[in-house]
């Protein structure tokens, strides 16, 4: 857009003036010579187009979303300025808090793609907050299945970077929940090999922080936060045969979501598993 300026106030011009010495680029005088000097500057004629690029846009999609992980990963990404999106199968979340009203809410199963495919329009990154327990048959189509559909979709749309919220090993505890972490070891194998340079695995143990439970808030802190103080400092503990993995400290939910958005936006953040000391410490970074 080009367009004609004519005044005749002289602080208007003077302003004119000063920025068309710093830069001559934006605007251009017209000073009339043949005219005495003190209306050189109070005429401009011309204001140069300029193409200004938009800012860069990052859309983030969390699978699960409205989910006590997922919902604490929407804050997180909308206060570090990002587009957020969530997809779930019962859509918009309970929460009443004003940022929900800022992330664009879908409705969908990542069992059947096709309900949820236009989700996946624009989005650069996801993180998938979904899983869940029950018999083995379901916990392996909850975390595996579900989420290997995700990270097949998500490659295919050309998304750039997929972070998964897996799980720690828990020693004994992995063979009574073999479902569970048979499917979390499947979604963590493709995302490795659809995603090697941008796939993200983080592998916490027990997440606490305020879980919603209908309209109760249930202060999983209570428990969590003592008991990461302990074993954070004991990491010898959780190489004992058995029960050591036991000893996996607590990593508050706050934490997880710093981390899981710095993995999902960072271009240079490393590809691959973070355990949950590594989750500590990057939560402790202060870029995180
Ligand atoms: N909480 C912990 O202490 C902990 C510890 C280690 C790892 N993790 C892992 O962290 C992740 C998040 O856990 P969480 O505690 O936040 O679980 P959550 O509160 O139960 O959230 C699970 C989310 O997945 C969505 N979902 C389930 N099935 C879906 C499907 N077929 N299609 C689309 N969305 C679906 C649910 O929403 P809808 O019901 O509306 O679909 C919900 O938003 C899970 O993978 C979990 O295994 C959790």
């Amino acid at each position: 857009m080009s367009r004609l300026i004519h005044h005749s106030k002289p602080y208007l011009s003077r302003f004119l003036s000063l920025a068309s010495s710093r830069n001559g680029r934006f605007l251009s005088t017209g000073a009339d010579t043949s005219h005495n000097n003190s209306t050189e500057s109070d005429r401009v004629e011309e204001a140069e187009t300029v193409n200004i690029p938009p800012p860069p846009t990052e859309k983030l999609l969390v699978l699960g979303g409205n989910g006590f992980v997922g919902s604490h990963v929407c804050k997180e990404a909308l206060t570090r300025g990002l587009t957020v999106a969530s997809l779930s199968r019962s859509g918009r979340s309970s929460i009443q808090d004003s940022w929900a009203n800022n992330v664009i809410w879908h409705q969908g199963n990542l069992f059947s793609t096709d309900s949820w495919k236009d989700a996946l329009k624009g989005v650069t990154s996801i993180i998938s907050c979904v899983g869940g327990f029950g018999s083995n048959s379901f916990m392996y189509k909850v975390n595996g299945t579900a989420n290997i559909n995700a990270i097949r979709a998500a490659s295919e749309e050309g998304v750039k970077r997929f972070v998964y919220v897996s799980a720690a090993d828990y020693g004994v505890v992995n063979y009574v929940l073999r479902g569970y972490y048979e499917g979390k070891r499947a979604s963590e194998t493709e995302l490795l090999t659809r995603y090697p340079y941008g796939g993200v695995i983080l592998r916490p143990g027990f997440i606490y922080g305020t879980r919603r439970v209908g309209s109760m808030n249930l202060p999983l802190g209570v428990i969590g936060s003592p008991l990461e103080m302990v074993l954070k400092n004991a990491k010898g503990l959780k190489k004992v045969p058995l029960i050591g993995p036991l000893f996996t400290p607590p990593v508050n939910v706050t934490a997880v979501a710093k981390v899981a958005v710095r993995a999902a936006t960072n271009p240079v953040f490393p590809p691959g598993v973070v355990d949950v000391y590594g989750i500590l410490r990057y939560s402790q970074q202060k870029s995180a």
